[in-house]
């Protein structure tokens, strides 16, 4: 069984020897105490982000998202949806009503998302969006209906107002030209238009943490943080507007989306990085960016560990010191891996399994130095997002004045959904750290572009009294 100390993971005394060798290693298992640092940093680099002064040289951007509350339970209509940036591209149709309880009706398509479309032009990948959606209306026979739409888009985006958002930069696996600095919701508007049969308002554009805030606020109320661990990793929270100086009004809260991924991009975590965080940074589509991320999502975990495994292979210490052209190549170790790796019974014959599969030659002790690596490697993961969660935690108790803070964190991504130990690992760190928080962890169910449609709604049903 696991200790939750991850100096206990040791599973044999040679390994712990093998370990003692290799520094690197032990470099990435972080002690409380070290925890406890990162999260009195990641708190001083949110209240950088807020301040008018401080926000343009600030890595940790706080982008306030226009979200000021949740659904009041009074929303009602037909609303469209479309999720862009996690693993999945998806087109959804939620049906909001209130028989006597608020409740919702879902229905969704999947779609793929080719790297031609993701790395192409920004206009080609707007008309794919605009594609989908049509074949999707097409396919709900929602053709000959005005609906309005809420875009879940999965990036650091300047907003002003509620329908519209400036892209930053291109995190994650995306890349597509002339988009950056532009208005994405207007350029979604301009692919829809040329769709004649379609008559489609986009109303709201959400960040996909605010999105699930929004999923799991519907069931949950006491729901003040959204967080996001699969591709990438993010999170946002309900702030006091008065600490929000970049935007008018002293009145209420305002959802952030504190674009958490970029922590660490000055520098402020270079003592925690090591020669593979390094070497996978040089490597990806946006060099020097995005660098706590990429010590945490799973759109990097398996090349961390591939990494690792060769310079232990190179160095001899596993696999008779027989490098494969597999193991060269980047990309080959994938997160899917990595967790069936760490599966509690099947995991060590997966190990095996996958090993051979990469033209290895493993023996059992090199197998369960495998599963080992992989272990530190999201352990390691789960305790960075312990520790800027328990952060945020701490701010939403101190802005409350409150002793003890008793809230609730909606959650998707599909390396909390799907790796077999992380969510236990997650709570149990965050409860260490912040002792003086009841947090309730609230799985996602529906994703977050439900949350998005919420927003819709919220932003439909005000319009809609403006009128009158
Ligand atoms: C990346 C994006 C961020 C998103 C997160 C999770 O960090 O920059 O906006 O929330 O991935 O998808």
């Amino acid at each position: 069984s696991e200790g939750s100390d991850p100096h206990q993971l040791c599973c044999s005394s040679s390994l712990h020897e093998q370990e003692e060798k290799m520094g690197y290693l032990y470099h990435m298992r972080l002690s409380d105490d070290v925890l406890l640092d990162v999260m009195a940093r990641f708190q001083a680099e949110m209240v950088k982000g807020l301040g008018r002064d401080t926000n343009p040289t600030a890595t940790v951007k706080m982008l306030p998202s226009f979200v000021r509350s949740l659904p009041d339970g009074s929303e009602k209509g037909d609303f469209l949806a479309v999720d862009l940036g996690g693993s999945q591209f998806r087109a959804l149709e939620v049906k909001v009503f209130n028989d006597g309880r608020q409740s919702s009706q879902l229905e969704s398509k999947f779609y793929p998302t080719p790297k031609e479309v993701i790395q192409g032009s920004g206009a080609e990948l707007f008309s794919y969006v605009a594609d989908c959606l049509s074949d999707f209306m097409e396919s709900r026979n929602l053709k000959h209906k005005k609906l309005p739409l809420g875009f879940t888009f999965s990036f650091p985006c300047k907003q002003t107002e509620l329908e519209e958002g400036v892209l930053l930069s291109w995190t994650k696996h995306f890349k597509a030209r002339g988009v950056q600095g532009t208005d994405v919701a207007s350029s979604l508007r301009k692919a829809l238009q040329k769709h004649k049969d379609i008559d489609v308002d986009v109303l709201a554009m959400v960040n996909d943490t605010v999105g699930t805030m929004m999923t799991c606020g519907y069931d949950d109320p006491r729901c003040e943080v959204g967080l996001i661990i699969g591709t990438g990793t993010n999170a946002c929270y309900m702030e006091e507007m008065r600490h929000i100086d970049l935007v008018e009004g002293d009145e209420g809260r305002m959802c952030i989306n504190t674009e958490w991924g970029a922590f660490g991009d000055d520098g402020a975590l270079d003592d925690l990085r090591t020669e593979f965080d390094r070497e996978l940074d040089l490597g990806s589509l946006n060099p020097g960016k995005q660098l706590f991320e990429k010590m945490i999502s799973s759109l990097y975990l398996g090349e961390l560990v591939r990494l690792i495994l060769l310079k232990m292979t190179k160095e001899g210490l596993l696999f008779n010191g027989k490098v494969s052209a597999a193991l060269l190549t980047k990309g080959k170790i994938e997160m899917k891996h990595v967790s069936a790796m760490e599966k509690y019974k099947e995991g060590l014959s997966n190990t095996k399994e996958i090993l051979t599969e990469l033209n290895l030659f493993p023996s059992e002790d090199d197998c369960i130095a495998v599963q080992h690596v992989c272990t530190i490697v999201s352990f390691r993961s789960a305790n960075l997002c312990a520790a800027a969660l328990a952060a945020i935690l701490t701010r939403l108790r101190e802005n409350k004045k409150l002793l003890r803070l008793r809230t609730t964190v909606g959650i998707d991504g599909g390396l909390y959904k799907t790796h077999p130990q992380y969510p236990k690992r997650l709570h149990k760190v965050v409860r260490r750290l912040v002792p003086n928080c009841d947090v309730r962890f609230l799985l996602s169910q529906s994703g977050s572009a439900k949350g998005a449609a919420m927003v819709t709604a919220v932003a439909y049903r005000l319009a809609a009294q403006r009128k009158q």
